[in-house]
C-alpha cells in the first residue's frame, strides 16, 4: 500500500469540509490524510478543528504583510514546508497567485457552493437564489489562475426549495459538498497510486 496522500487544507471559516476529510481519513483504507491546516485569519473554527485533531496549523493574515505578493509567498512557504501531495481550498476565501500554484509542486483543489461555471465568486449561494434557479449544487475543481475557473473534477446537484434562505440552502449544499470532496480526493489519491504512476509501490 502506498503511503496516504498528504493533504494540506486551507480554510477561512467553520471548517466542516475539513472535518469531512478528517473523518474520512480516520476510516481504514482511506487513501489520504490531512497533514496540516492553514488559514488566512486567526480564531477560525477550522483551525480549532485541526488543533483538536492534533494537527499542525498556520495562519497567514493578508493584513500582516506589506502587499499581496508577500502574503502569497509566505503562504507558499508554509504550505511547501508540509510537503503536500494535494492542497485543498475548503472554504478558503482568498485567491492565490500563479506563482503559488507553480510553487506548491502538486495540484490544488477548491470546493465551491454552486454548479460551476454558474455563480463563481464569494456569494455563490446568494447569487443562485437571486437568479431564481431551480437547481444549484457544489463543484470540486482544480485551481487555475482564474476565479473558480479550473477544470471540474466533480459536481453534485441540490434542488432549491420554496422558502429557502441563503443559510438553509447553503447548509443543504454543504451536506452534499462534504461527500463530494471526500470522494474526489479519494479518486485522485487512488489514481495516483495506480500501476504506471510514480506513487506505485516499488517491487
Ligand atoms: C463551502 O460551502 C465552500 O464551498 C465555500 O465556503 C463553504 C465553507 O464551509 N467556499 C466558497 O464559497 C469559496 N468561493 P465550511 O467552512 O463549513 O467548510
Amino acid at each position: 500500500m502506498p503511503a496516504p496522500h498528504r493533504l494540506v487544507v486551507l480554510v477561512s471559516g467553520t471548517g466542516t469540509l475539513l472535518q469531512a476529510l478528517l473523518d474520512a481519513a480516520s476510516e481504514p483504507g482511506y487513501p489520504a490524510a490531512v497533514v496540516a491546516v492553514g488559514a488566512d485569519r486567526p480564531g477560525t473554527e477550522g483551525v480549532e478543528r485541526a488543533h483538536r485533531a492534533g494537527l499542525p496549523t498556520f495562519v497567514e493574515r493578508l493584513a500582516g504583510h506589506p502587499d499581496r505578493a508577500s502574503w502569497d509567498r509566505a503562504l507558499l512557504d508554509r504550505v511547501r514546508s508540509h510537503a503536500p501531495d494535494v492542497v485543498v481550498g475548503a472554504g478558503f476565501m482568498k485567491v492565490v497567485s500563479p506563482e503559488f500554484l507553480d510553487g506548491i509542486g502538486c495540484p490544488m483543489l477548491n470546493t465551491h457552493p454552486s454548479l460551476l461555471p454558474d455563480f463563481p465568486g464569494a456569494h455563490a449561494v446568494r447569487d443562485a437564489l437571486a437568479a431564481g434557479v431551480a437547481v444549484t449544487g457544489a463543484t470540486v475543481h482544480r485551481v487555475d489562475a482564474g476565479l473558480d475557473t479550473g477544470p471540474v473534477l466533480g459536481r453534485t446537484e441540490v434542488p432549491v426549495r420554496p422558502g429557502d434562505t441563503e443559510t438553509t440552502l447553503h447548509e443543504r449544499i454543504k451536506t452534499e459538498e462534504r461527500r463530494l470532496l471526500v470522494e474526489v480526493v479519494r479518486g485522485i489519491a487512488r489514481a495516483d497510486a495506480a500501476p504506471g504512476t510514480s506513487r506505485q509501490p516499488q517491487t
